[in-house]
């Protein structure tokens, strides 16, 4: 055992630390937090009541008696007592005072198609038409599942607050996967019943999204799940668009049914804060995906007061995160968090690169954006294909963020001198599905930027690195680990739908001091990533725990050596995967780049990527081969599929690609590779 693990005590990284940059005294001044002694108030000695001001940007029905109960570790209970009702708190509430302003901009893909301007009155009449339907027509109640395959439209936001309202349970998958990735979400949810659209745009073309709900129906069947209806919305209300036939007395469209209930409203059903928002899946690297279950009072709390301090969202921002509403991030930061708060949110049907990579700056122009989100994949991306673009806009952000991988350094700079003017901060917001809101990220207003970095943990929450054997890792020892979360936060999942052992297993049985215990203390939380946290407490991720490669006895972060190919100005992507190496009976690192538009491949380019990896990295992390593809598999959240790549690479099976963004590259680039 103790052999085991000597034999891997620690990962090895040799990165420089990078210059910090400063937010603009502007920034600062309008910052809704600017205080810095905020982090006295979110000391480990406060836990849990340090929470109590979370839950106060709310309105509940009934405030709770007891903030924080262990008594079912780790599964969690916040607000214990309390009463709330979560589309009241994101759209009654603000109608005193914002009935006419705009909740929601939505912005079809055709840019010939007019822009919607959706007002929080007119948000509160949809949202009730349409309760009206679900509760009186449909026959659902509070505790009941529904799942949503809803593509980027006002409807989406619409049916997950309506749901909300009456206490039912949503479950969205995101609207690019298969019927059968969505038939087998309705089984594992128990949903009898499935909401989705027609049709919906998507890169120029009119997708056929009602021939995946009969696919879905029928997968669900299979495994034992009857669905008795299938709700349809129209993208085009009153013309049905889909070549897919209807199937009587299964099927209703949704834009008739709200018709009829014209100007009905619905009293929002007063929930306990501990009862369920929604599940959101997640697929992890194997197995089947996990339904990570959301609370209504700890989740909302938790999303507005990172959208209010992280975000830093105020009722007169125009703020776009241009994330996908099937993801959490979208859940999370298009949906709950800014609604909570008032803020005018965008909705874009589209593709960042759609007709061009100027797209996205022609929206922020047009709709006076000032706060932009979005990730280091479209960012890569919006690079690739147009890094002069934003320059020909006359748009200004105050504040950006970026999330969901690693952003390499090189990526960083781009986004903030060119997306961003060299005006707005950028906050690199690290978290996951399963954590409901922002983890670490610095809060603008207070802390300096660091490219690459995300920054320390977010007030209240309490990160610390691990080492195999459950030693922490101390800053100053310059060694990353397993990062681990020492204390539990209101925004936490619950558990894994129906699946409480393989919660304790995923995420606490590692590092549980005690599994008896119902003292938080014995129960940290472990993420899956490997980080490194610098002498100012600013966390480094270098990724999945799984994606860490080893060469020549090293564990090296991905990320790490992708960031030294990022430096060579030709490079747009990079990925690094670990390859059996048989003659010296370990791994060597084989690294696949795309190029940017225009850029000739040539071995001296790859001589060039080379020297970039050793200079940063070190002679260790020298790549055995460059291969020069024309584009990366990612996965529709937009992650780089590395396993893939490292399937390829040892000639071993690439499994299931399918649910990938662009699954025919992996053909192409096997060929390049294999043959
Ligand atoms: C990675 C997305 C580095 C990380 C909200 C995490 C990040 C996984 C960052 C969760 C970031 C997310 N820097 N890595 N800023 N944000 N990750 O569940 O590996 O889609 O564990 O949630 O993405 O991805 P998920």
């Amino acid at each position: 055992m103790t052999e085991e693990k000597e034999q891997v005590p620690h990962y090895d990284v040799y990165w420089q630390e990078e210059p910090y940059y400063y937010p603009s005294p502007g920034f600062v001044g309008q910052a809704n937090c600017s205080d810095p002694d905020i982090f006295d108030r979110f000391t480990l000695d406060k836990f849990p009541e340090c929470f109590r001001e979370f839950a106060d940007l709310l309105h509940w029905d009934k405030y709770w008696h007891t903030t924080f109960d262990s008594s079912d570790a780790p599964s969690w209970k916040w607000f214990v007592g309390g009463k709330l009702n979560a589309c009241y708190n994101c759209v009654d509430r603000h109608l005193a005072q914002y009935r006419n302003k705009t909740a929601i901009h939505f912005v079809p893909e055709s840019e010939t198609a007019r822009i919607e301007h959706i007002t929080y009155q007119e948000l509160y009449r949809r949202v009730n038409e349409l309760a009206a339907v679900l509760r009186d027509d449909i026959g659902l109640k509070a505790g009941d599942r529904v799942t949503l395959h809803l593509p980027m439209t006002p409807e989406l936001p619409i049916t997950m607050l309506a749901c909300a309202r009456l206490g039912v349970i949503h479950s969205e998958v995101f609207a690019g996967f298969s019927g059968r990735a969505c038939g087998d979400r309705i089984w594992d949810s128990e949903s009898a019943v499935l909401i989705t659209m027609d049709s919906y745009y998507f890169n120029g073309e009119r997708l056929d999204h009602k021939i995946k709900a009969d696919e879905a129906v029928e997968t669900a069947i299979k495994q034992g799940q009857r669905v008795n209806k299938v709700l349809i919305w129209r993208r085009h209300p009153g013309t049905y668009s889909s070549p897919t036939p209807w199937v009587e007395g299964r099927d209703f469209f949704l834009d008739e049914m709200v018709r009829k209930r014209k100007g009905q409203l619905i009293e929002p059903v007063s929930m306990p804060a501990e009862e369920i928002l929604f599940l959101m899946y997640t697929s992890g690297s194997t197995g089947r995906p996990k339904g990570c279950q959301h609370s209504i009072g700890g989740y909302l709390s938790y999303v507005a007061w990172m959208s209010r301090h992280v975000q830093d969202i105020h009722p007169e921002d125009v703020y776009w995160c241009m994330a996908d509403i099937g993801w959490i991030t979208g859940h999370s930061f298009i949906v709950y968090g800014p609604l909570a708060l008032a803020a005018s949110t965008v909705i874009f049907e589209g593709v960042s690169t759609y007709p061009d990579a100027g797209r996205p700056w022609r929206v922020a122009e047009e709709l006076g954006v000032n706060i932009f989100h979005t990730s280091p994949i479209a960012i890569r991306a919006l690079r690739k294909a147009g890094a002069d673009e934003p320059e020909k806009y006359n748009y200004q952000f105050k504040h950006m963020t970026t999330v969901g991988e690693p952003i390499e350094p090189e990526v960083w700079r781009w986004y903030y001198h060119v997306v961003g003017k060299g005006r707005a901060v950028v906050v690199d917001t690290w978290w996951q599905t399963e954590n409901g809101g922002v983890l670490c990220s610095t809060i603008p207003g207070i802390a300096p930027m660091k490219p690459g970095s995300t920054g320390p943990g977010v007030p209240g929450i309490h990160p610390v690195i691990f080492d195999d054997a459950g030693n922490e890792i101390s800053p100053e020892d310059g060694k990353a680990g397993n990062i681990c979360i020492r204390n539990p936060w209101p925004g936490s999942f619950q558990t894994i739908w129906k699946n409480r052992e393989g919660y304790v297993k995923t995420y606490y049985e590692r590092y549980c001091k005690n599994p008896e215990s119902t003292d938080w203390r014995d129960w940290p939380y472990m993420t899956g990533d490997a980080a490194l946290m610098a002498p100012d407490g600013y966390v480094r991720i270098l990724g999945r725990i799984e994606d860490v490669i080893e060469v020549a006895g090293h564990r090296l972060g991905t990320n790490e050596i992708e960031s030294g190919a990022l430096n060579v100005s030709e490079v747009a992507e990079a990925a690094v995967v670990a390859v059996i190496d048989d003659d010296n009976k370990g791994y060597v690192p084989h690294l696949y780049i795309s190029l940017r538009p225009g850029v000739a491949p040539s071995a001296a380019l790859e001589d060039k990527i080379s020297e970039a990896i050793v200079d940063g990295v070190g002679e260790i992390a020298r790549p055995a081969r460059i291969i020069l593809v024309p584009d990366m598999p990612k996965t529709r959240s937009g992650k780089l599929m590395r396993r893939v790549l490292a399937s390829i690479s040892n000639y071993h099976d690439v499994g299931d690609v399918t649910t990938l963004d662009n699954p025919a590259i992996v053909e192409t680039i096997r060929k390049q590779v294999q043959d």
